[in-house]
């Protein structure tokens, strides 16, 4: 019946278009073709000759008018792209945009223009709506039609879907037995195809999730509304790309630049202002339940804290340090959520930090938690912004841990919008943005770079008060949520197993479980990996910096340069393994990190500049570290090592190996104390 039915549709649509009906990548492995069917607009995706994406519907439900048939052919165009462009930061300071483009005109009985445009790259594609609706300057969409039919079944990889939370456990599930999740979905198919379904330049809409219709076939969810409606847009409008990304390869899918290339260019005049760093903070205190948000007995932000904090990462080449509870209104989270953005706790001297820190050098981290109050914050939010750029503050961490007034879902677009908001704001102060319980990242910080990284998965905070994140879930995050965009994880916890808090008498249990039930499921070497692997422009050095004084392993992040020019993924499979390199300047920087199993990779070492000696600094489990039972043990080695090397990276159970590698005449970070 089935082929029958396709057969049908590609005869309509000869029949009905008018010029290029479909368009391959440049390498010519991915075809994408379009066809009409009775009016109705559908796409279908080849890879190597063989179906990968069958017919499938697209359009839009509106109120106003009839947004998804009677469509007929207004002519169609190819074209083809190619350029490399440049970035202040990223994984990859140059990216190469290469990929073909089908125009598809449309126009129906209702004098609906629609044109479908279809970019196809070597490494998957994008598509999407570009209306123009007569009569109108307000279109309510009440639904997206855009369906993903995928030819076979795979193995995949997702989180739920949900329209206010992306802080869920991931699910390794065959695609069929999916029934909603939130994008990145990535699977990988019996033909060995890796796959991930996104979108890329989310602007006033809502996100895009995947329902389950039938078999392996999905239709797009969007975020409602309160009354229902899912959008409310111009009369002339453009949806966000819906993409697929796809590759031979786990680690094809980190490498692809397709979700960046498809937004569009900086629009700020000035970056420079714009640039990575290494923070800590007064912050893992607070979730393990020693210290509190509120100013009272185990207030964690005071001034005296703070000059102890700037002074640590004054002496340990850190460049950031971020305060919570700096401010009025903790008292109210969880209810009112009444947070007050330019009054300071009463026991913290915004003024006399804020001075310290410049004079040591160290950039000042804002901190705005919402609790998800977005009319209180907007309220307060160009003040609060002018207020911290007299005070020289150019970096805020937002939060959004509560529900937004009015019924009003985090991912819909209403919040959208105050998340663009924001980040537009905060350009004209200079500020550049980390945002927690964000909306997912589409690639807009191409265009808005000081839109720098944010949370939007379950990240090390779940560990300190919840069962916490399976060792695995660091090896299914590179291949799903990351290929999204940065993130705000905060790796780096030394004291594993929360061991320098027992005994502690201002121990409190605030969240779903005491911390002295809680650990961190990985090995201390693991963590170190991930500051390479999880790539944050602004990247975290979560514990307390009590446990970092004086400890050897902490010369990696000394070391490390979160301002990186260049990036691969190595190797790796997703949920199992995963291994990265960075280059920052002339110093390269490794991780490799493994789910409970204990793996060993041969690395060659081909990256390194050719005819260059590299000192190795190896950060490698202990021979006994285990994550569940021995996480802390470790060993640091040196050796001199060349491109034409190949090393042995052996990782313990829910382990990790992180290298540095510095020019031999170069100097690594010297300790406090070191001459
Ligand atoms: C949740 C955020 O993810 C976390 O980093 C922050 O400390 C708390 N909210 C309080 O703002
Ligand atoms: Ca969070």
């Amino acid at each position: 019946m089935k082929r029958y039915f396709v057969l049908a549709v590609a005869l309509t649509a000869a029949a009905a278009c008018t010029g290029p009906s479909s368009v391959s990548s440049p390498d010519g492995h991915i075809k994408v073709d379009f066809a009409l069917s009775d009016g109705v607009p559908y796409y279908s995706v080849s890879v190597d000759g063989k179906p990968f994406i069958e017919q499938s519907r697209l359009g839009i439900a509106a109120a106003e008018s009839d947004l998804s048939g009677t469509f007929s052919s207004a002519g169609s165009s190819l074209s083809s792209h190619d350029e490399v462009w440049t970035q202040p930061w990223g994984e990859n300071k140059s990216i190469r945009d290469r990929h073909s483009e089908l125009r598809v005109n449309l126009k129906n009985g209702s004098g609906v223009k629609l044109a479908m445009v279809f970019r196809v790259f070597d490494d998957g594609l994008g598509f999407r709506y570009e209306y123009e609706v007569p009569g109108t300057d307000t279109v309510r969409v009440n639904d997206e039609l855009t369906e993903f039919n995928f030819a076979s079944d795979a193995r995949s990889w997702s989180i739920p879907g949900n329209f206010d939370t992306y802080e869920l456990t991931y699910r390794d599930l065959p695609l069929s037995a999916v029934e909603d999740a939130n994008t990145p979905v990535s699977f990988r198919t019996e033909d060995g195809i890796y796959a991930s379904v996104h979108e890329a330049a989310l602007v006033d809409y809502p996100e895009m999730t995947l329902r389950k219709t039938s078999g392996t076939r999905f239709t797009s969810a969007l975020a409602p509304l309160p009354d229902g409606v899912k959008a409310v847009v111009g009369g002339t409008f453009k949806t966000p790309w819906r993409t697929v990304q796809i590759s031979g390869s786990a680690v094809g899918l980190i490498n692809s630049a397709l979700i960046l290339n498809l937004n569009d260019p900086c629009v700020l005049e000035d970056t420079d202002w714009i640039r990575p760093m290494k923070y800590v903070g007064v912050w893992w205190g607070m979730h393990l339940g020693i210290n509190s948000w509120t100013a009272d007995a185990r207030h964690g932000a005071t001034t005296s804290e703070a000059f102890r904090y700037i002074d640590f990462a004054a002496a340990n080449n850190i460049e950031g340090v971020l305060f919570e509870g700096w401010n009025d209104g903790w008292d109210t989270w969880g209810a009112r959520q009444d947070f007050d953005f330019t009054s300071p706790a009463k026991d913290f001297d915004i003024r006399k930090v804020t001075q310290y820190a410049a004079s040591k050098g160290v950039s000042y981290i804002l901190h705005h938690e919402t609790g998800g109050n977005v009319p209180n914050y907007e309220r307060q939010l160009d003040t609060a912004l002018a207020w911290a750029a007299e005070m020289g503050i150019h970096a805020l961490k937002t939060g959004y841990a509560g529900g937004m007034p009015g019924g009003n879902l985090h991912h819909s677009q209403y919040g959208v919008r105050h998340y663009q908001k924001v980040i537009d704001e905060a350009a004209k102060y200079k500020i550049m943005v980390d945002a927690h319980e964000p909306i997912k990242p589409t690639g807009l910080r191409r265009t808005y770079p000081n839109f720098m990284t944010r949370e939007g998965a379950r990240g090390m905070e779940w560990n300190a008060w919840s069962d916490g994140n399976a060792p695995e879930h660091l090896e299914i995050l590179p291949y799903t949520r990351l290929l999204a965009g940065p993130m705000d994880y905060t790796p780096g916890t030394f004291d594993i197993l929360f061991e320098n808090i027992k005994g502690n008498p201002n121990l409190r249990q605030w969240n779903m479980k005491p911390a002295t039930e809680c650990r961190v499921h990985t090995t201390l070497a693991k963590q170190l990996a991930d500051w390479v692997i999880i790539y944050s422009p602004l990247q975290m050095a979560s514990d307390l910096i009590e446990n970092y004084e004086g400890h050897p392993a902490f010369r990696f992040f000394r070391d490390f340069d979160a301002d990186c020019d260049w990036s691969e993924a190595l190797q790796g499979e997703i949920g199992e393994y995963v291994a990265v390199v960075r280059r920052a300047g002339d110093r390269f920087f490794y991780g490799a990190t493994t789910d409970s199993s204990p793996r060993t990779l041969v690395q060659p070492l081909s990256f390194l500049e050719d005819g260059k000696d590299y000192t190795a600094v190896i950060y490698a489990d202990g021979e006994d570290a285990d994550w569940l039972t021995n996480p802390q043990s470790y060993e640091i080695t040196e050796r001199t090592v060349t491109s034409t090397d190949t090393l042995e990276v052996r990782m313990a159970a829910g382990g990790g190996q992180a290298i540095t590698f510095i020019p031999c005449h170069e100097q690594s970070e010297k300790a406090p104390g070191d001459d």
